[in-house]
């Protein structure tokens, strides 16, 4: 009866103004807790949970324990919490076929099919998909076979890119000039039973750009760019994102647009001719290259820590995005407002990550405005602890990036985890003015 009444009422009033009413939000990250934050400004939106959730979650839903990676589980919970829109946060449980289940029962499901989550659960599928759509990335190579490694690696010059063929967590990837490096990588993937891709290096900046895609429609966020590896000035190994700013001021306005004609909306069409339609948030990880730009990788999902620095400059109420989205109506949205001004996240990592993180210390100033919680829990005498090796996205906003910088680090510094650390030159170089896209020739 009553979701016969919410029928009704998105008949009568157009699909972004009728009420989303109840929102369950699977996952339990920064990102999922930035998506609840929007959420909860969303004047359509009267419930929230999250599953599993963290410390920081709690705040703002409802938190119900889940298995994120059992599609019946998930399917439950949303019936039972009786959800009207379900958000999938993370790439396992879409690769795992989690919005299927919850599509099947009935609720409506932000997040794509098993099938077309391949475009970032199998790198060899994108590539496949990149090729039909005639969209440029890297020339590559996949090897099964340790025995065809060394000819394969020759046909590669340095830098050298070495890629686990499946979801690695942004830390199957190494890039380096040493072949002997790029080797043993390889090795070590291979004698773990992952196929290798072998990727040419692409220069030029990276940028990140999510688009809503709901078929053939595309609606691209603000581009924005993170931060993979551990340590200052792209020292150390690749992380799941230290850091993230949005938008990108040495970018020209039109970048996402150019973006979206050149390259999401060649693959949305593509999906859709292989019986394989994307709904949800299709994000391309691309390098602006002197030829233009090239794709690093999809994903099926929002990114983190993007999604920390992009959703605060959103002022279009997300919930009816989302649901438009999942409903298959998002060419009816209206074009997207942005607030003026930047964002910038900067993550404190554990002890130890991305190696395996010191857990249970105390954190102090984690309840402050502007911290978003990754791994964090709660303990039973109300202190939060770090549960997980990101643990916190410090988020600062401000009229330009310098400004936004200036306040990510601010509140930072009122933040307290032993043995923490973070990096201290998110976005600076762009608010020095020294990233520019190479230029041809
Ligand atoms: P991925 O997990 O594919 O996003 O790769 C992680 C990071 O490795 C990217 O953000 C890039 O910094 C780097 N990377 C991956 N592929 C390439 C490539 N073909 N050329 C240059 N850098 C790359
Ligand atoms: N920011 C990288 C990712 O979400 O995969």
């Amino acid at each position: 009866m009553r979701e016969r009444q919410v029928r009704l009422r998105q008949r009568a009033e157009g699909p972004l103004r009728f009420r989303i009413v109840r929102v369950l939000v699977v996952g339990s990250g920064a990102r999922e807790h930035a998506i609840l934050l929007s959420l909860a400004q969303d004047p359509g939106v009267t419930a929230l949970a999250c599953a599993p959730g963290n410390a920081g979650t709690a705040s703002v839903a409802e938190q119900r324990g889940l298995d994120v990676v059992d599609p019946t589980a998930v399917a439950a919970l949303a019936l039972d919490w009786r959800a009207d829109l379900v958000v999938i946060g993370p790439e396992v449980p879409l690769v795992a076929g989690v919005a299927d289940a919850v599509r099947a029962a009935g609720v409506a499901c932000f997040g794509p099919s098993r099938e077309a989550a391949r475009i970032e659960g199998s790198k060899a599928f994108a590539k496949d998909v990149m090729a039909g759509a005639g969209v440029p990335t890297a020339s590559c190579e996949i090897v099964d076979n340790p025995a065809h490694l060394d000819v394969a690696l020759d046909r590669f010059v340095a830098p050298y890119v070495v890629k686990d063929d499946g979801l690695a967590a942004g830390k199957g990837v190494v890039v380096t000039g040493d072949r002997d490096l790029a080797r043993a990588h390889a090795m070590t993937l291979l004698d773990g039973g992952h196929p290798v891709l072998l990727e040419s290096f692409l220069d030029g900046p990276e940028a990140s750009l999510f688009c809503l895609v709901d078929g053939e429609t595309v609606v691209p966020l603000l581009p924005a760019q993170d931060f993979k590896r551990v340590g200052d000035d792209d020292s150390g190994p690749n992380t799941g994102g230290m850091g993230a700013y949005a938008p990108l001021p040495w970018a020209s306005p039109d970048l996402a647009d150019e973006l979206v004609a050149a390259v999401v909306g060649p693959v949305a069409r593509e999906m859709v001719a292989r019986g394989t339609p994307f709904q949800g948030l299709l994000y391309a990880g691309l390098a602006l290259t002197s030829a233009g730009p090239s794709v690093i990788e999809f994903n099926c999902r929002f990114g983190d820590p993007e999604t920390q620095v992009v959703l605060p400059l959103l002022r279009t109420p997300l919930a009816g995005l989302l649901h438009a989205t999942a409903t298959g109506t998002l060419a009816g949205a209206a074009p997207l407002d942005w607030a003026p001004g930047a964002a910038v996240t900067v993550v404190v990592a554990a002890d130890g990550y991305p190696g395996t993180p010191g857990l249970g210390d105390p954190i102090t100033g984690a309840d402050a405005d502007g911290v978003l919680h990754a791994g964090t829990r709660r303990r039973d005498d109300g202190a939060v602890v770090s549960a997980g090796g990101r643990v916190l996205s410090v988020v600062g906003t401000g009229a330009d990036l310098a400004a936004a910088r200036a306040d990510a680090y601010r509140r930072l510094a009122a933040v307290r985890l032993a043995g923490s650390h973070h990096r201290t030159d998110i976005a600076l170089r762009a608010v020095n003015g020294e990233i520019g896209v190479p230029s041809a020739g």
